[in-house]
């Protein structure tokens, strides 16, 4: 199914086989920080081989996934939020593994070979409403499809775009925050992680930079400044570098800097967790 894509994109769609790789193996340690049963699955043996060659074994994706789990589960349970979009969402199953307030509504974007990929594969019951949408992001009205299943604009929604902003130029990045800055009403959140410059030129990461390209994704979407991007879309950003987040769960990540030398130099070497709360009309600029 993946070989239906054009050559790019199949080499990112690649890629959902390593994130759910990565979660495979974590969810078989006895510390593990979360579990996905159905990981092992939906990788596949291209997934597990990626995996391998890595210096971190996938660490990253690993906090990464912890991270944003707390994330959404807080702004389900606690604040309120019933509207949750995956753009890319690749092979997560949070609608299946993790608990929702009732009456939340999950919605799953992905190329189309990659939904057909899943849905053949994964036969459960998800603990939420779940609708996955078979989309390309970057040419297709998935505005539209989004509204037409049920999505309410003017209703505050969560949006979490892991691992794909670093895959695309910043043009197209600059594109889908606009898209869907559009649809997110005030009070909504996005969350998203993201490299820096620094991480493609170091000669730190110079191996995991090459790795990229040897898998045939390469990294090449950086963004410098996420708050300043993301206030020009109307919010309000944060963000935490996933070396930081690793240390508090246990896990060191590739380049393996000691906890008391990061700084906000040396973490321009990790993936920024960045997460912003959608602003009030009147402080928004018009997009
Ligand atoms: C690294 S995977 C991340 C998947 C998932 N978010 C995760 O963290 O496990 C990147 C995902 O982006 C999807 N993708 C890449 N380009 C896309 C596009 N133009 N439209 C929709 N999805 C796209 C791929 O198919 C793939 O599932």
């Amino acid at each position: 199914m993946i070989d239906m894509l054009d050559s790019t994109k199949r080499r990112i769609s690649v890629t959902a086989f390593l994130t759910a790789a990565a979660r495979a193996v974590e969810s078989q340690r006895p510390d593990r920080l979360f579990d996905d049963p159905w990981a092992a699955l939906l990788a596949s043996r291209e997934g597990f081989s990626i995996l391998e060659k890595g210096e971190d074994r996938g660490a990253s994706i690993v906090v990464r996934t912890r991270y944003f789990d707390e994330w959404l589960q807080r702004l389900t349970q606690e604040e309120g939020l019933r509207q949750i979009v995956l753009p890319a969402a690749g092979l997560d199953t949070r609608a299946f593994r993790l608990t929702w307030p009732p009456a939340t509504r999950f919605f799953e974007l992905d190329l189309p070979a990659v939904v057909l990929y899943k849905e053949a594969r994964l036969q459960a019951q998800p603990r939420c409403q779940r609708t996955i949408l078979a989309v390309d992001l970057t040419s297709s009205d998935w505005e539209n499809q989004l509204q037409q299943a049920g999505f309410q604009p003017a209703l505050p929604s969560v949006w979490l775009v892991e691992g794909l902003f670093f895959y695309l130029p910043l043009e197209q990045t600059r594109q889908l925050l606009a898209r869907l800055s559009r649809l997110a009403a005030p009070g909504s959140w996005l969350g998203f992680d993201a490299i820096h410059s620094a991480m493609l030129s170091s000669p730190l990461t110079s191996s995991r930079i090459q790795l990229t390209k040897k898998n045939g994704a390469p990294w090449i979407g950086a963004i410098a400044d996420p708050v300043a991007l993301l206030a020009s879309f109307g919010w309000q950003a944060s963000f935490v570098s996933n070396a930081r987040k690793g240390y508090e769960y246990g896990r060191a990540i590739f380049p393996f800097i000691a906890p008391e030398a990061l700084n906000a130099e040396t973490e321009k070497l990790y993936h920024m967790l960045v997460t912003a709360k959608r602003l009030p009309l009147e402080e928004s600029p018009r997009l």
